[in-house]
């Protein structure tokens, strides 16, 4: 057998494929982001700004999270020491987890060391507690789902995206008696769409399911308190499991779940993603929590967010690049081809010091490459026309097609 030879074909394969990653390597620099240093293979550096992050208010330099991860540093040393049963359960834990449940106005939640893992340790362990429990999932999901959804072993649906028609007539064709649940997210992160989630959770009532959603791209933006779309549209009392990440517009690391008391003793008892690994360093959590608390009553940042949002994609709609916009924070600009694609992500990179990666199969369907803008609250009207300039310059350079433009 040789193994060189069969890792040499596997990653052969990519590169036909136009899909083998390559990483470019930043520094971010704390109190200067969204700019940062690019080092170059050959050790050189250039300046550029970050416009594909997902730290999304900026949070991973804010003062009230340094403070308190250095604080929980210096007081506890670097690691947690252990699985949250032998020894890991840190009173830093305990206050991340009741700043959650109360941000989710839930009885619990239970923090992961990724949201990726809370998603996938979840949904894994879910039919162990619920023999034949049915699993409908939105055809969209992220991969942390797919995963977990696969792995338990279970029945499951999938139900094209957001179509609540569909997954009624997936619901309906099975044993009423059956326990179920719908699996969904509230922002889904390539197109920034939001899901149907009222009518989502009629169904759920109507046939007596649970209901799982993750909002991974929503908590810290939407919401009076930043506890996502649920929160917004007044819904977080209908959902059974909430989902997300302290990585993202929280600034951190980890992931969690909230829910009754109940379902989270049930989750901790029977998951190995949660029982077998150690626990995420106190510093973290004490950082995560400083985050989720100053988030709670920090609506200036998400007004911000929102208003960098919408100027960047007035201003690349007027040039009439084709924006997607579903009226959420994310700014995807549809390229369709992932040669293009890579190549105005590299020329943006060499020539403007603009950092946005290409997104490309399978993250997308072929044929909806694309280039995914994050604007923040600490991008400046500068930057955004920095970057629009130079989206306009090399969309005719790449001759591609702009959308007719209004008189
Ligand atoms: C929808 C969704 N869920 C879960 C995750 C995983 O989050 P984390 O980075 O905390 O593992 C991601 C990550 O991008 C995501 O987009």
């Amino acid at each position: 057998m040789n193994y060189d030879a069969l890792l040499d074909s596997a990653i052969q394969r990519l590169h036909d494929e136009g899909r083998y990653r390559t990483f470019i390597d930043i520094e971010r620099r704390k109190g200067q982001f969204p700019r940062a240093k690019w080092v170059r293979p050959d050790g050189s550096e250039r300046d550029i700004t970050v416009w594909c992050g997902n730290d999304y208010l900026g949070m991973g330099q804010h003062p009230v999270v340094l403070e308190a991860m250095h604080e929980a540093l210096e007081a506890t040393g670097a690691g947690s020491g252990g699985t949250r049963n032998i020894s890991g359960t840190t009173v830093y834990h305990k206050r991340l987890e009741a700043e959650l449940a109360d941000l989710h106005r839930k009885e619990a939640a239970l923090v992961f060391t990724s949201a990726y893992i809370a998603n996938d340790a979840t949904l894994s362990t879910l039919p162990k507690l619920f023999p034949g429990l049915i699993i409908y999932s939105d055809e969209l999901n992220h991969a942390s789902m797919i995963e977990g959804i696969r792995r338990n072993g279970g029945a499951k649906r999938i139900f094209r995206h957001n179509d609540v028609a569909h997954l009624r007539e997936l619901m309906a064709a099975d044993d009423p008696a059956a326990p179920k649940l719908i699996a969904f997210e509230s922002v889904y992160s390539m197109d920034g769409d939001i899901c149907p989630m009222e009518e989502i959770c009629d169904l759920a009532q109507e046939f007596n399911a649970l209901t799982y959603l993750d909002e991974v791209h929503a908590v810290g933006m939407y919401g009076p308190r930043g506890a996502g779309i649920a929160e917004k549209l007044g819904l977080m009392g209908r959902i059974d499991i909430i989902n997300a990440t302290l990585a993202k517009a929280y600034g951190v690391m980890g992931g969690y779940i909230a829910s009754t008391a109940k379902m989270v003793d049930a989750i901790r008892s029977y998951a190995p993603g949660f029982i077998f690994t150690t626990s995420l360093p106190p510093a973290v959590a004490a950082g995560a929590a400083a985050s989720v608390r100053y988030i709670k009553t920090a609506q200036h940042l998400r007004d911000k967010h929102q208003e960098h949002a919408h100027v960047l994609k007035t201003r690349l709609k007027a040039l009439g690049l084709p924006i997607i916009d579903h009226g959420t924070h994310i700014v995807p600009v549809h390229v369709g081809d992932p040669v293009h694609c890579k190549k105005i992500s590299d020329m943006l990179l060499e020539h403007y010091g603009i950092y946005v990666q290409p997104i490309n199969f399978p993250t997308v369907p072929r044929g909806t490459e694309r280039l995914r803008f994050t604007p923040s609250p600490v991008h400046t009207l500068d930057d955004i026309d920095h970057l629009v300039r130079a989206m306009d310059k090399l969309w005719s350079h790449c001759a591609l097609n702009r959308a007719e433009m209004s008189a």
